[in-house]
């Protein structure tokens, strides 16, 4: 890699954080008096300080936007900077340059306290080495003096990116290359024009500017587990919608099943006809479907650097197959070896809840599948396995499904926050 030490700007170039910054903007432009806005003529508000656009956007005088900064910072710290998220592709690029040895700032003219809460929120703050931003003192320093504090800082081969003539020029200012993406707020006119030394169109063109030919990240492997009827499905979205936010490229897929012919035999497992099935095929069947999924859809997949969410994976088969149906639980584990190889998810999401509860709810929702009609002694077992299957394991993320869906999902996203942290820092 040419560049060891990579700045980036924060909004526009690596979150899209138009929502909190325009609706924050048009809040203290009311309070001011100054009505008739529409977010689209506000989006002008992103990049530049705050104090500059109410001036240059609005029409204000010094001491009338010098008040509105303090309305817009009344709205953004309480709900505004949540209202962001994280440009595909990113943490993955991220990890790539960590990969690559390289040091990543952040140098944003947004108060540090704010960038601090953001990086954190969106799990940005393991791949930085450092935050650079002003304090709340008012004092507005330029992105020429924070790119110097953040180069002074990590040192190195220093590269901005950026969206807008200010990050640009900040950077020439400081006689170090720029490039200039065009997805985040600024055009491709503005960039070229104060000079960027490269422009990059996508996150994907970023990734090769910086690291050429050098190794990319994988992506991320996570499932999820637990007895049928736990509300595995609702979470699931939940789970994904959130990765997104976070700026995951994910592709979702379930199991049995995954492509057309892993479809098929998901089919031929769950059909209640085959009620003739022998446990030991339907153990290989299972993981036939499961190898089938691995090679097709999951490793081409984390290859990309996508994040994969997988409704299931190899513990089901310990547990249902294992556990459920007496099969042993090496057994299990040694016969589904060939099929996922190396292939093991990073994070698993287990939902907990009693089979009793979980299987009524199941079963008042639809008609019964050849699994779920089998006898509660089976599905004891499997619970029972299930439950001591996990003890020790640091990639599992053990959930009480017993609450509302709002309490599963927020003790679900924040346990699964703190291991994409811990693997990020890896
Ligand atoms: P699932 O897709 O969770 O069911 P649904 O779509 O009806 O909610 O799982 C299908 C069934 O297959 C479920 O009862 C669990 C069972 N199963 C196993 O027994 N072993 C396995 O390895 C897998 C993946 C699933």
């Amino acid at each position: 890699m040419k560049y060891t030490t990579i700045l980036f700007d924060l909004d526009g170039t690596l979150t899209k954080s138009e929502e909190g910054i325009t609706r924050s903007a048009l809040y203290a432009a009311q309070k001011m008096g100054f009505t008739g806005f529409t977010a689209e003529q506000f989006k002008g508000f992103i990049g530049p300080p705050l104090f500059v656009s109410f001036k240059g956007i609005v029409g204000m005088t010094d001491e009338q936007a010098a008040q509105a900064v303090e309305y817009y910072r009344e709205r953004f710290s309480a709900v505004g900077w949540a209202e962001n998220e994280v440009y595909t592709g990113i943490p993955n690029l991220l990890k790539g340059l960590k990969k690559n040895g390289a040091k990543i700032a952040m140098a944003t003219a947004k108060p540090q306290v704010f960038a601090d809460r953001i990086a954190e929120r969106f799990g940005l703050t393991p791949y930085l080495d450092a935050i650079v931003g002003p304090g709340l003192d008012n004092t507005h320093p330029s992105k020429k003096e924070l790119i110097e504090k953040a180069v002074s800082i990590l040192g190195g081969e220093p590269i901005m990116i950026g969206d807008r003539l200010f990050d640009i020029e900040g950077g020439q200012q400081n006689g170090i290359p720029t490039v200039g993406v065009t997805y985040g707020y600024g055009t491709e006119e503005e960039l070229r024009d104060a000079g960027a030394t490269y422009i990059a169109h996508s996150v994907e063109e970023l990734a090769q500017i910086l690291l050429g030919d050098a190794q990319r990240a994988k992506g991320i492997f996570l499932t999820m587990e637990g007895m049928d009827g736990c509300g595995k499905t609702t979470q699931r979205c939940a789970l994904v919608e959130h990765l997104k936010n976070l700026g995951w490229d994910v592709v979702t897929t379930r199991e049995p099943g995954g492509d057309e012919v892993a479809e098929k035999i998901r089919t031929l497992v769950l059909d209640p006809k085959n009620s003739a099935l022998c446990d030991e095929a339907e153990a290989y069947l299972y993981a036939a479907s499961r190898a089938q999924n691995v090679r097709a859809l999951i490793r081409p997949a984390l290859e990309a650097g996508k994040a994969v969410v997988c409704d299931r994976f190899v513990d089901s088969s310990i547990a249902y197959q294992g556990g459920g149906r007496a099969l042993g639980r090496e057994t299990v584990r040694e016969l589904n070896r060939l099929a996922v190889g190396d292939t093991m998810p990073d994070v698993t999401v287990y939902l907990h809840m009693p089979p009793e509860r979980a299987l009524s709810r199941r079963l008042s929702a639809s008609e019964p599948d050849r699994m779920e009609s089998q006898a509660a002694d089976f599905h004891a077992r499997t619970y029972e396995t299930y439950d001591h299957l996990f003890e020790g394991e640091t990639r599992v993320v053990q959930v009480n499904a017993a609450q509302t869906i709002q309490e599963v999902t927020r003790e679900m996203l924040s346990a699964v926050d703190e291991r994409l942290n811990a693997l990020a820092a890896e």
